[in-house]
């Protein structure tokens, strides 16, 4: 029987999961399918059932439904418990199991962008939502010199701080403070959907008191340059955009799945080119 593989989400016409990944299917020479399956929330039982009874090798689990799948699922790895989150399932010997990829996904792109190890650097992080939730618990287990999160809602930054019980160095900070102390950080990450198109002219924060060396990443990919990079650049900071991110958690799933180890720089430039970039 061929392999299929798929996404669950809610919408997800607009995924460029397909993409990349039947692409990488062909290049490792798999006979397979992934292919994207819009489930609304009151299906998503259903839809899970389905798949196991289908025979899916593996799945993508996106927006609106990395939290709620949990209960559905028959064992969630350790990453995925401490994230709160599944984006990634495989088939073992008959029974679901979910991951988490996101997180490792930013690390990989954001470790490309940095000269330092991270014991040796300060981080700010805006916003305290689901993705945030990945970055920081993955960050935890890395210990980097601190990590401070500023949100508009402070008390979801003081309770994702609480969830890593003492791992990591950090401080809640309302946001015109962290815009204030900017100059404090040599990385800052932003995981709110702030300048996602189409709102494209929206910022986070005010980057003038940004150090000069300081690292600038923004999760969105839709823009590929937010205003928050372009305003970053603007000022010489180096960028990471969210493709890497995005990749990079598509090429960990890739992996899980076949044991295989994608192109992530061709997952890359298809995301690009069809986001009406310049392919790299
Ligand atoms: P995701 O899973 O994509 O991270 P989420 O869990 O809904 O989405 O989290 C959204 C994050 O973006 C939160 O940090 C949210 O701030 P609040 O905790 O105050 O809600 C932040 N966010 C979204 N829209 C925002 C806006 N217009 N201004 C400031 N923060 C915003």
């Amino acid at each position: 029987m061929k392999p299929l593989y798929g996404l669950i989400g809610y919408p997800v016409g607009h995924s460029m999961s397909p993409d990349i990944h039947n692409a990488a299917l062909k290049d490792a020479g798999i006979d397979g399918h992934y292919h994207g399956f819009q489930v609304e929330e009151h299906d998503l039982a259903d839809a899970v059932s389905g798949m196991k009874a289908l025979g899916i090798s593996g799945f993508n689990v996106t927006v609106p439904h990395k939290v709620e799948i949990m209960q559905y699922l028959d064992k969630i790895d350790v990453t995925a418990e401490r994230l709160r989150a599944v984006n990634t399932v495989r088939l073992e010997k008959g029974q679901l199991v979910g991951y988490n990829t996101d997180g490792e996904g930013f690390l990989h792109s954001l470790l490309e962008a940095l000269d330092q190890p991270l014991s040796e650097l300060s981080f700010l992080m805006i916003g305290a939502g689901g993705a945030a939730r990945a970055i920081y618990m993955t960050m935890a287990e890395y210990t980097p010199k601190s990590f401070d999160i500023t949100n508009r809602t402070i008390e979801k930054a003081e309770s994702l701080i609480e969830s890593a019980e003492g791992k990591i160095t950090s401080s809640a900070i309302p946001l015109n403070q962290a815009e204030e102390r900017l100059g404090n950080y040599d990385v800052i990450i932003h995981t709110t959907s702030i300048g996602m198109y189409p709102n494209v002219e929206e910022t986070p924060i005010s980057l003038t008191k940004a150090k000069k060396t300081a690292v600038v990443c923004d999760i969105v990919y839709n823009p590929i340059e937010t205003k928050l990079l372009s305003e970053a650049a603007g000022l010489g900071l180096k960028t990471v955009d969210g493709v890497g991110m995005f990749v990079g958690q598509a090429a960990r799933a890739f992996e899980l799945w076949t044991g295989i180890t994608p192109d992530a720089r061709k997952m890359k430039s298809i995301v690009i080119e069809k986001l009406g970039g310049t392919p790299c």
